[in-house]
């Protein structure tokens, strides 16, 4: 099909699920990583995906490397606004080191991303844009003030972005992960993540795969209508 997609956060995790699925349905795919060069190298090895690396917190690198990444293979159509960080603690103990580095990274990285391609979709008049958000922004998690507001402010970016995109062909739209098999969730303490498959309906974690899939269908031309909207995939834990 000839399309080009980037995925923040694209060599590990959800990220790298969803670059694959991407490469598997015709895409030309870039996925950026912030740190581990071992990792990136072993993606790329692996799976045949360029990896770019920047800090999506930052807005002079997010361009620079965009425009590498344009300039390597070619206009952006598709963007993934994956890449995001934890950093939890009860708020009474959370510093505003752990506040700061989560906006930066999960939400201002989200503005960073997709505010340089906005204006090559909409000269195209076709784009994708896609936010990976959270059970969490949907429902609160103890421990996760910093990353909850973050998670709740990617919605508002798609509902916004849906409305100013819509009559040039940008659709933009989030998807809500429920707690999925990565290493994020397995950072988790051992008997914290027990009690959360407990609250699971379906009584197992999410495979990051069926989070791609989801990614995959709001990407292609039968999503054209859906925008501004968000799907959850999180096994019954929660609904909106
Ligand atoms: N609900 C209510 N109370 C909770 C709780 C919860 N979910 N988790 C912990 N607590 C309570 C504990 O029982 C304990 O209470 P007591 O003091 O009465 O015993 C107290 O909170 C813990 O206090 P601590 O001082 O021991 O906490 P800590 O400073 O050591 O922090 C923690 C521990 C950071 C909260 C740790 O338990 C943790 O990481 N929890 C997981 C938080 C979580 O779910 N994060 C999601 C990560 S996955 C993800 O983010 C991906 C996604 O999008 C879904």
């Amino acid at each position: 099909m000839g399309r080009v997609a980037l995925v923040t956060g694209g060599s590990r995790g959800i990220g790298a699920a969803i670059a694959k699925k991407l490469k598997e349905d015709g895409y030309a795919v870039a996925a950026t990583y912030a740190g581990n060069d071992e990792a990136a190298a072993k993606f790329t090895e692996e799976t045949g995906i360029k990896t770019y690396k920047w800090n999506v917190a930052d807005y002079d690198e997010s361009k620079a490397g965009i425009d590498k990444v344009e300039a390597e293979l070619g206009p952006i159509d598709v963007v993934v606004a994956n890449a995001g960080i934890t950093k939890d603690a009860p708020f009474h103990k959370m510093t505003p080191e752990q506040w700061q580095q989560v906006i930066d990274t999960n939400l201002t990285g989200v503005f960073n991303t997709v505010h340089p391609v906005w204006p090559g979709m909409r000269e195209r008049k076709f784009g994708r844009v896609i936010v990976i958000s959270s059970i969490n922004g949907q429902k609160g998690q103890f421990a996760q003030v910093n990353y909850a507001a973050t998670k709740a402010g990617d919605l508002g970016i798609v509902k916004s972005l849906a409305q100013e995109g819509a009559r040039a062909g940008i659709t933009a739209n989030a998807v809500c992960p429920g707690y999925i098999a990565t290493e994020m969730v397995m950072a988790v303490p051992d008997k914290v993540r027990e009690a959360i498959i407990g609250q699971i309906p379906a009584g197992r974690l999410g495979e990051p795969e069926e989070i791609a899939r989801c990614v995959a269908f709001l990407a292609s031309d039968d999503a054209g209508f859906i925008n501004g909207s968000t799907i959850s995939a999180n096994g019954a834990q929660f609904f909106v």
